[in-house]
């Protein structure tokens, strides 16, 4: 599948617009391309209770199953400038649980696989081979 980066750095601008991030002032936005070629994006949405926050990528998995489900074959994140962002450790678990085969990233240091911002990971066929 014939990916867009350029395009989906820029849903995921137009998803940090909409972040709500009054407390950190660090708005997030996060875009993918799915296994059946939609764009879904989301943004940061924090809370008075600091440690509630939900980071951009919860937001976007959430939109996932909202339009139907599937898997994520590419993904960018931005912060409030624009800049490519890493997703943070959490997010990145979050992100291979739904990852489609391959699954690029847009990455502070290039474009980069799944396998390699979350090396080793624990995923949901460990939960099967371990029973
Ligand atoms: N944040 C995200 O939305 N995604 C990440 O991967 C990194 C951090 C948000 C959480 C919080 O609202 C703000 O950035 C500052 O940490």
């Amino acid at each position: 599948m014939e990916i867009n980066w350029d395009l989906l750095r820029e849903e995921a601008k137009l998803a940090m617009a909409k972040a709500y991030a009054p407390y950190s002032k660090f708005p997030v936005g996060a875009a993918a391309l799915t296994d059946s070629g939609k764009i879904i994006s989301g943004a940061n949405v924090e809370n008075a209770s600091y440690g509630l926050g939900l980071c951009a990528e919860c937001s976007l998995v959430s939109e996932l199953f909202r339009q139907g489900g599937g898997k994520l074959v590419a993904f960018a994140c931005v912060d409030g400038h624009g800049n490519a962002l890493m997703p943070c450790g959490r997010c990145r678990q979050l992100l291979f649980e739904h990852r489609a085969p391959g699954m690029l990233l847009d990455t502070v240091s290039g474009i980069k696989t799944i396998d390699e911002v979350l090396p080793d990971a624990f995923g949901p066929e460990d939960l099967e081979i371990r029973k």
